[in-house]
């Protein structure tokens, strides 16, 4: 156990929090459209720790850092992902986003090597090279430039992407695994998260179709590793995540991973990691477009390190300006805006008692505005990342990756990926929104608009 925090009965407390309707609790104050604007009303009314009753169970939502610190990285093995994450192991099955404690570590220190940096600078070869293709096809499209509607195009340039990096380069060329399933599965589940979820036996029409997606799914999957373990047994090495965790073997045991576990992984990579990237993309075309200056000192950066270049690892690293302004839209509009966490034993944070049976809801989109450790926390400014500035801010005040062991995996991953394609879409387009209407952040299980954004690209040169 990490430094335990005795509970003290006589000063700690349940948190307080609005009393809501009989038999909905605060249900209709959590619907999507409503949800961000609640949770700010409550953080006013009741501060850094509020108790939400809804059907079922207690949520208690935290947006204090000192909270993050201690549910997060002190008080960790007192928060586990327990029934909170079943939702998503019906999906996912017993992966590094799902497992626990030892196995948890385990897996962790298996797959971490293929996201270290040296893996990493292969990696952003594909990621450069698909991106370009990418670009290269929407202009053999539009020629004369057009309307596009956002975040499907993100949706779309991050999946290939994605898909490059785990399965190999032209991966698409020679599948059948169709990008609809997944997204049809994941439909479904999130979904459920909006609510009174029915257990999965229950053959109601979504399950029937749940069970018929995933069966599809895991078929193309396993034809998938097959194949990649023939190419990997003939001594062939494509530099793809898939092949990569194929040849991992265990520090201790020197065991392989099994191919279902191989499964478990795959599906989570490919979850974990391309839609949580489109929504960052979505959201930076939706604050950046307000500011012109910011685009064009983005422009002058991204000429003036890359030129015509190709650019590497070490290059798109070296994008200060982009970098910042991928943090500040993180932080605006974390594509992840909560987590969620089973409460394993009774303790307390922040004076008060969280017992078992609790859903504990770490919040970063208060975080990311909490008044405290944010000025003006709705104004879009990326010097609030100039390094000065973040020395001088509490460690944990800001984390759209999460952090403590379980932080995101994919961090760097997906900002060398953010850098890819914005040093693209700056060096080829200018573009303008189509219309004056600006997206609502909608708090699903991810942070999505609510409705198309469309934005009218023009070719530069
Ligand atoms: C902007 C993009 C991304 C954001 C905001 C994001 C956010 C997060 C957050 C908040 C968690 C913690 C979840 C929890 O503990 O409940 C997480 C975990 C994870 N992410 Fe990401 N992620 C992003 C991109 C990626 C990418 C690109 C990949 C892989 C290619 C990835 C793979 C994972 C995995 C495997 C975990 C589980 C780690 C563990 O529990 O040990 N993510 N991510």
């Amino acid at each position: 156990m990490t430094n335990a925090q005795p509970i003290d009965p006589s000063t700690a407390s349940r948190p307080p929090g609005p009393r809501g309707l009989p038999f909905l609790g605060v249900g209709p104050q959590m619907a999507p459209e409503r949800s961000l604007q609640s949770m700010k009303a409550w953080r006013e009314e009741y501060g850094d720790v509020f108790r939400l009753n809804l059907p079922g169970r207690d949520m208690v939502v935290f947006c204090h850092p000192d909270h993050m610190e201690q549910i997060l990285v002190k008080q960790r093995d007192r928060f586990i992902k327990g029934k909170a994450y079943d939702g998503v192991r019906q999906l996912v099955g017993d992966s590094v986003l799902t497992l626990e404690g030892d196995a948890h570590k385990a897996r962790r220190r298996m797959e971490q090597p293929a996201f270290h940096k040296r893996s990493l600078k292969l990696l952003v070869d594909t990621m450069v090279d698909a991106t370009a293709r990418w670009f290269d096809r929407l202009r053999e499209r539009m020629p004369e430039g057009g309307e596009l509607e956002i975040h499907r195009e993100m949706t779309h340039v991050t999946l290939e992407i994605v898909v490059e990096c785990l399965f190999g380069r032209g991966f698409f060329e020679r599948t059948t695994v169709s990008y609809e399933q997944l997204t049809q599965a994941l439909e479904l589940l999130s979904n459920d998260a909006n609510g009174v979820p029915i257990p999965r036996w229950v053959p109601t029409p979504r399950n029937l179709r749940f069970h018929r997606v995933l069966k599809a799914l895991n078929t193309d999957v396993y034809a998938v590793i097959a194949a990649a373990q023939e190419a990997v047994a003939r001594g062939e090495d494509d530099g793809s995540l898939l092949q990569m965790l194929l040849r991992t073997r265990d520090a201790d045991t020197g065991e392989a991973l099994s191919v279902e576990a191989i499964r478990d992984e795959v599906i989570t990579l490919f979850i974990a990691g391309h839609e949580t990237t489109a929504l960052t993309m979505t959201w930076f075309f939706d604050l950046v477009t307000e500011e012109p200056e910011v685009i064009e000192a983005l422009r002058a950066e991204v000429d003036g390190q890359l030129g015509d270049r190709v650019p590497d690892y070490n290059d798109l690293n070296a994008l200060a300006l982009v970098r910042r302004v991928v943090d500040e839209v993180l932080r605006l509009r974390p594509p992840a805006p909560w987590i969620a966490r089973d409460v394993a034993e009774p303790t307390v944070v922040g004076g008060h008692v969280v017992e078992p049976g609790d859903l504990v809801l770490p919040s970063f989109w208060l975080l990311h505005r909490h008044p405290d450790f944010w000025e003006d926390p709705e104004r879009f400014d990326p010097d609030r990342f100039l390094p000065e500035r973040v020395s001088a801010r509490h460690r944990y005040a800001f984390l759209p990756f999460s952090t403590g062991t379980r932080i995101c995996i994919g961090n760097m991953f997906s900002y060398v990926e953010s850098a890819a394609i914005i040093s693209e879409l700056v060096r080829r387009c200018t573009w303008t929104r189509v219309g004056d209407a600006r997206p609502a952040p909608y708090q699903i299980a991810t942070l999505r608009p609510s409705e198309a954004m469309f934005m009218k690209i023009a070719w530069r040169a």
